[in-house]
């Protein structure tokens, strides 16, 4: 069931790679190598604008500027700040090799002037764009409620938590593969919602501050602030780059009400790719802005964001960041009138996908349940609620919630 999921939720970006009619005239030049190296067979072939490399199963070509500009020998690449030496603008953008051979289960190239650059054939491969376009960036587990239910994520348990980095790697895999994950049993206080915050990563400071905490007395100019019900919502969509990661935990409810609701947008936004690419297409295209005006007695804020509803990466369409908030949404004069058309059909059609109630995952957070909501991925809102409600969280940075995933050499 699980794997049968996952093969499903990334099989979009498991196309092979289509190389439509290129013009290019190959005239292939003297050499063409064949050395066995890693086992498998490696062919090279020189172009006139580019290195074919055969290795594998995957045809690769590399601009022979790139593999200039990629030289990894210590004069080109420092090894220990990992970081180019090379000053990218000196190399001639025309220069091709004066020799190249596969040696050891290298690439050796030498240059005009005699520089010799090596490229393990392995990770020639591992990063040729052909490999980036074939793979995902994040495998990922698209749900419904009834999905997420019958998988049975583990949660997390508090002392063991911030103890065990095993159980902090869980989690972490768990919340890479599903956009949310729990932890259980943490004292109801923001002190200790923010250790276990920090046991994750780093707490964004914002114009809500590191933690918040707070009540139904609109104390600030957002719905949020009141006992109104919220529909489902991505946040600070008023961001240029929204905040990564939501952190919740209710410490006090003293009334009826106020589950809070968990929608996978990109489930949602896949259905749309399947049944209307045309749709999909279009809310990745159109720039949408948000913003957030308050003017309080203490809070004086306008912030604006810009960016579309859906966003892919450009080589191999993978969904990274959904951005959907019709509370925050602003004017919309990013785009001719046909095209507003066009845009508002599509939307409807997402929202439609989103508001299915199998879509919809319900959750009663009690106090001692944190929940990290992906903020790019998974839309939350709640229901009405009576009596006090007080809850504290913060927002984490996406970048730093990877890098600590990509610690724990997990896939991101
Ligand atoms: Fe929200």
């Amino acid at each position: 069931m699980f794997s049968r999921t996952l093969r499903a939720a990334v099989g979009h970006a498991r196309r092979l790679p289509v190389l439509t009619g290129t013009r290019l005239q190959w005239r292939h030049r003297a050499l063409q190598v064949r050395a066995c190296a890693d086992a498998r067979a490696a062919t090279l072939h020189l172009l006139d604008d580019c290195l074919e490399l055969s290795y594998g199963d995957t045809p690769m070509r590399f601009n022979y500027v790139w593999l200039r500009d990629h030289c990894r020998s210590e004069s080109s690449y420092n090894p220990a700040t990992n970081q180019r030496s090379l000053d990218t603008a000196g190399i001639d953008l025309r220069v091709r090799p004066d020799s190249s051979r596969i040696e050891d289960g290298q690439l050796v190239l030498t240059w005009p002037g005699g520089h010799v650059s090596k490229f393990s054939l392995d990770w020639l491969a591992t990063n040729t764009y052909e490999a980036k376009k074939q793979g995902v960036v994040q495998p990922r587990v698209l749900w419904n409620a009834d999905i997420y239910e019958r998988a049975d994520v583990p949660t997390a348990s508090w002392e063991v938590f911030m103890s065990c980095d095993a159980e902090l790697r869980k989690f972490l895999q768990s919340y890479l593969l599903y956009g949310i994950a729990f932890v259980d049993g943490v004292p109801a206080t923001v002190e200790a919602t923010e250790a276990v915050s920090q046991r994750v990563s780093l707490i964004r400071q914002t114009t809500y501050g590191g933690m918040w905490s707070f009540t139904s007395d609109f104390s600030r100019g957002d719905t949020a602030y009141s006992q109104l019900a919220l529909d489902r919502h991505t946040d600070t969509s008023y961001f240029h780059e929204p905040c990564g990661i939501q952190v919740f935990h209710c410490l006090k409810h003293e009334g009826t009400g106020g589950r809070t609701l968990l929608v996978d947008g990109f489930h949602a936004a896949e259905t749309l790719r399947r049944r209307s690419p045309e749709s999909f297409r279009l809310l990745t295209q159109v720039p949408i802005g948000h913003e957030y005006i308050e003017n309080t007695d203490s809070h004086h804020n306008h912030i604006t964001g810009m960016g579309p509803v859906l966003n892919v990466y450009p080589w191999n369409d993978e969904l990274y960041l959904i951005r959907y908030n019709n509370y925050d949404r602003s004017v919309i004069n990013t785009a001719p009138h046909d095209v507003v058309q066009r845009w508002y059909e599509a939307h409807r059609e997402l929202t439609a996908e989103l508001r299915r109630p199998e879509n919809e995952l319900w959750v009663k957070l009690n106090p001692g349940k944190v929940i990290f909501v992906d903020n790019w991925r998974v839309l939350h809102g709640r229901e009405s609620f009576t009596g006090l409600r007080q809850i504290c969280g913060c927002y984490l940075t996406r970048d730093d919630v990877l890098s600590r995933a990509r610690g724990f050499s997990l896939h991101v």
